[in-house]
């Protein structure tokens, strides 16, 4: 095990902290905007020892069979969903993640997204700026209310946690379900103004809002998704919207991501989409490359990550 190791980040972060990576390894960093691509990671694993990926990057069962030194991956998110974590454990590599840091700015989001769709923000601006303000109209752009609202928060783990605390102060009723209690799925679905989404990707919540949970929202309802993109199925969002099962959807993620330009689903009603900014401030992401860097830090020295991720097992 040689104390400088050969590492690759996958894409330039925010702040100083790759400096403290340098300092001690020999450290490659992908310069462009767009990630590197299948073969462009292929070709640089079977040197690497520390790999500090993005939730871009697949770093798969193959990717770690070509790369026989690597002992240490850290993702620079807290999903892990792009991580074969068990395919990691089996071959000792410890993998790790960035929890916590992100929490509050990726909350902030939801409730930004619960208030923008309701209130019909880009819509308004769109109007304003294509000449369509004429008058103050008694009917002009009525929304719906956040405060006072009833809100099912899907998955109450951190984010949705604190997504609950920040509704208390709207004075929100709240209905939660997750793995370790709260009410049912579907009794959240029936009763919700509004639905946020909180969990992890994982076999089990891939297309877990798919027609049968949007056919169970009121149809003034909204459904807002900073999680994962696959959690909702995309083409059941589209027909629900364009059926009038739901009041509108405000997605920061999508499925595919990035969703492009002239994919159906933006065709379809009362939608806004944001390109996966849920940690995106300043201080966050600077938080979550000092965490990622302390990960990666630790794996080489073969020391416990600060924030290592537990295997689920098969
Ligand atoms: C995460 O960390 O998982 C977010 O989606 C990106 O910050």
């Amino acid at each position: 095990m040689s104390a400088h190791a050969r590492v690759f980040v996958t894409r330039q972060l925010p702040g100083d902290a790759l400096d403290r990576l340098a300092a001690a390894h020999d450290v490659e960093v992908w310069p462009e905007r767009m990630p590197p691509s299948r073969s462009e990671l292929m070709a640089r694993v079977p040197e690497l020892e520390g790999l500090l990926s993005m939730l871009t990057d697949s770093v798969d069962a193959e990717l770690m069979d070509a790369a026989p030194r690597l002992r240490a991956i850290s993702n620079y998110a807290v999903g892990v969903d792009n991580v074969d974590v068990d395919a990691a454990a089996a071959r000792g590599i410890p993998v790790g993640n960035t929890p916590g840091v992100l929490t509050a700015s990726t909350a902030d989001l939801a409730v930004a997204l619960m208030l923008a769709i309701a209130r019909r923000l880009a819509e308004g601006e769109e109007f304003v700026r294509t000449g369509g303000w004429a008058t103050w109209e008694p009917g002009l752009m009525l929304g719906r209310d956040l405060h006072g609202a009833t809100v099912g928060i899907v998955g109450y783990g951190r984010i949705g946690q604190a997504v609950g605390d920040r509704l208390e102060g709207f004075g929100c009723e709240l209905l939660t379900t997750s793995r370790s209690g709260g009410v049912s799925l579907e009794e959240l679905l029936e009763r919700s103004d509004f639905v946020t989404i909180h969990t992890p990707l994982t076999p089990e919540t891939r297309g877990l809002i798919g027609d049968a949970a949007l056919r169970a929202m009121k149809p003034t309802a909204y459904l807002v998704n900073t999680a994962r993109g696959p959690i909702v199925d995309t083409d059941a969002l589209a027909r629900a919207l364009r059926a009038g099962e739901l009041a509108g959807a405000a997605l920061d993620v999508t499925d595919p991501e990035p969703l492009p330009g002239d994919h159906p689903l933006l065709d379809a009603p009362n939608l806004l989409v944001v390109p996966h900014v849920g940690s995106a401030t300043v201080a966050t992401r600077e938080r979550m490359a000092a965490m990622a860097v302390d990960n990666l830090l630790a794996g080489l020295a073969g020391e416990p990550m600060p924030n290592q991720v537990t295997p689920q097992g098969p």
